[in-house]
């Protein structure tokens, strides 16, 4: 099979500054955590890729230890690039991360200039690039400096192995040393991605005003909590599901009865704006002007195509806002 990119690709797509730089990034992104690895079917989330794109979406999100087995997300888009995509790496913004376990021994983890910049080299052989659009530190390091941590982003962008760079999961105060620091190094930071949801809340905690203040844009990772936020666990575990499979990070316990029964009822909401619950969850991240882009996951294209309809209502009322509100925290 070969590929044939859609001509009408950029046509339904919305595309959203990120903070205050040149880029801009679609309203949906897509991340390839799960369902992209060694263990997944190769023929599934190559039509996925295919299907990301001919919608508009240019911007796939990856880290050095995806999979699993770590690395092979890396390496299977990699090859996609080179099979379906070797004339489009210029309508492409790909990132990837370091920060999380990748390798034993003490420089394998965390935030020292040695992990970061050996696990990026590996990640462009993975993927066989020349440079990255976005390098992300995947996690603050409580005990590395946080300027050797910026010095080794900073360095991954004047060697030109990185276009730009990110922070990933930092708190509001730590974000602003983070940008504050790179920027006495010419370096500016493009991006935030912190987990965000409507069942995890807590960017809007003052982190949200840090993004706004740096210049920084934002792009919620997990948006559907893993696919609680959508209509997929509302009757138990289905088999096949992220809950049901043992390399799946969401654990069936992190599927609460109070969870769903929130659920259940945001999904009463969705159906009367004539919603998935889904798109619902995305909407509701996007309503954020400050939000530039919304990170998803998907396991097929109909997921996709559905997360994708979002974009056909992305408004809401003042009435709804204030039921979502009273089923999320109860005032
Ligand atoms: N920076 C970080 O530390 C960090 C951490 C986590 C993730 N991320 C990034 O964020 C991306 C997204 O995270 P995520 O995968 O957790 O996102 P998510 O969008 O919250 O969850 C994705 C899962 O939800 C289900 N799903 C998606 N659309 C659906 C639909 N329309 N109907 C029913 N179920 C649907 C699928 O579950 P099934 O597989 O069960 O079908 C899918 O695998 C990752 O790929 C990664 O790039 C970053």
């Amino acid at each position: 099979m070969t590929y044939t990119p859609s001509k009408e690709r950029y046509d339904k797509m919305n595309y959203r500054r990120c903070g205050k730089s040149g880029i801009r990034l679609p309203e949906i992104s897509l991340g390839l955590w799960h369902n992209f690895g060694s263990v997944d079917v190769f023929e599934n989330f190559r039509k996925i890729l295919w299907r990301a794109f001919d919608a508009g979406i240019t911007h796939f999100d990856l880290a050095n230890n995806y999979g699993p087995f770590p690395g092979s997300a890396e390496e299977n888009f990699g090859i996609i690039l080179k099979k379906d995509f070797c004339n489009l790496r210029d309508e492409l913004i790909i990132s990837t991360k370091a920060g999380w376990e990748m390798w034993p021994g003490p420089y394998g983890n965390l935030g020292s200039r040695k992990y970061l910049l050996a696990s990026l080299d590996q990640s462009l052989k993975r993927m066989n690039l020349d440079y990255v659009d976005i390098f992300y530190s995947h996690r603050p390091d409580p005990e590395t400096p946080l300027e050797e941590t910026m010095g080794a982003l900073a360095q991954a962008v004047h060697q030109g192995k990185a276009l730009y760079v990110g922070i990933s999961s930092y708190p509001a105060d730590l974000t602003k040393r983070a940008a504050e620091i790179l920027k006495e190094m010419n370096v500016n930071c493009l991006i935030h991605q912190p987990k965000y949801s409507m069942l995890n809340r807590w960017v809007e905690d003052g982190l949200m005003d840090v993004l706004e203040e740096t210049g920084m844009g934002c792009i919620p990772f997990s948006p559907l909590e893993q696919g609680i936020l959508t209509d997929k666990y509302l009757k138990g575990i289905p088999a096949g599901s992220r809950a049901s499979k043992p390399h799946g990070f969401l654990r069936v316990e992190d599927v609460t009865s109070e969870k769903v029964s929130k659920s259940k009822k945001l999904n009463e909401i969705a159906a009367k704006r004539n919603q998935s619950l889904a798109q619902m969850a995305i909407a509701w991240l996007l309503k954020d002007q400050r939000v530039t882009s919304v990170l998803v996951g998907v396991s097929s294209e109909e997921q996709l195509n559905d997360n994708l309809k979002t974009l056909d209502n992305l408004k809401f009322n003042d009435e709804e806002l204030k039921k979502i509100e009273l089923i999320l925290t109860g005032k």
